[in-house]
């Protein structure tokens, strides 16, 4: 098994999470990079936010699958209540572990989903801040266009081109601060994890 190095906390594993507006191919690829960490020798696992716990199996029902979208604040304080049960109970313990971590979503979405409602995205940050920060955040950019002819038919009340429009304004803040790496996610599925895979890569070498 090839080893990170150890880091902050005594972790020694890498946080890495996928991002982007709805059917840019975020499962597709976080799926396909786990496994071919796994094929060069890394200890890596998938997981996913909403999570499979209790609050995100709610939120799957209330908020992304009830008749309208409820109020943006209640979105933001159940979406960060879900991903304190999924950093305490599945990204932590993996990570110490030693394991790469490939989260499809995290606190990006709620920055850019809330955020594009117009909620302050100082007041969204303010509740994330006692999640583990990623240690690698990938934006995978497609045209919001693109993704609505990608979904239909259409799945939750985020899927119509507006939400994913300002959505994708807000992803692009946090690409232009550097926060998050923007991958072209409008070419194939292949090229598309070819390069996701190739920023990894580096960003594992820089912790070795
Ligand atoms: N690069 C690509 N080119 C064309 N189609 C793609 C590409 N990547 C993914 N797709 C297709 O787009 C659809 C959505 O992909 P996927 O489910 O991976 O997106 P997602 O970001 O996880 O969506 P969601 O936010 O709804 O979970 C799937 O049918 C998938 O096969
Ligand atoms: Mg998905």
């Amino acid at each position: 098994m090839l080893e990170l190095g150890g880091g902050v906390l005594g972790k020694r594993g890498f946080f890495i999470c996928l991002e982007g507006l709805d059917g840019c191919g975020k499962t597709t690829q976080a799926k396909v990079l786990v496994r071919k960490l796994k094929r060069m020798g890394y200890n890596a696992n998938y997981t996913a936010e909403p999570s499979l716990g209790k609050i995100g199996r709610f939120i799957r029902k209330y908020c992304l699958h009830g008749d309208k979208r409820v109020s943006s604040i209640v979105e933001a304080l159940l979406f960060a209540a879900d991903r304190y049960e999924h950093v305490e109970n599945e990204v932590i313990p993996a990570i110490k572990s030693g394991k790469i971590v490939v989260s499809d979503r995290y606190m990006y979405s709620s920055l850019a989903y809330q955020g594009a409602t117009g909620l302050n995205l100082d007041w969204i940050r303010r509740l994330n801040e006692h999640a583990l920060p990623p240690d690698l955040a990938i934006f995978i950019d497609v045209d919001p266009k693109t993704v609505i002819q990608r979904l239909k038919p259409k799945k939750s009340v985020m899927e119509n081109l507006e939400t994913q429009r300002k959505v994708r304004e807000v992803y692009m803040k946090f690409v232009d601060n550097g926060e998050l790496i923007r991958v072209n996610g409008n070419k194939s599925k292949r090229e598309v994890a070819d390069e996701v895979l190739s920023i990894v890569l580096d960003s594992l070498e820089e912790c070795r």
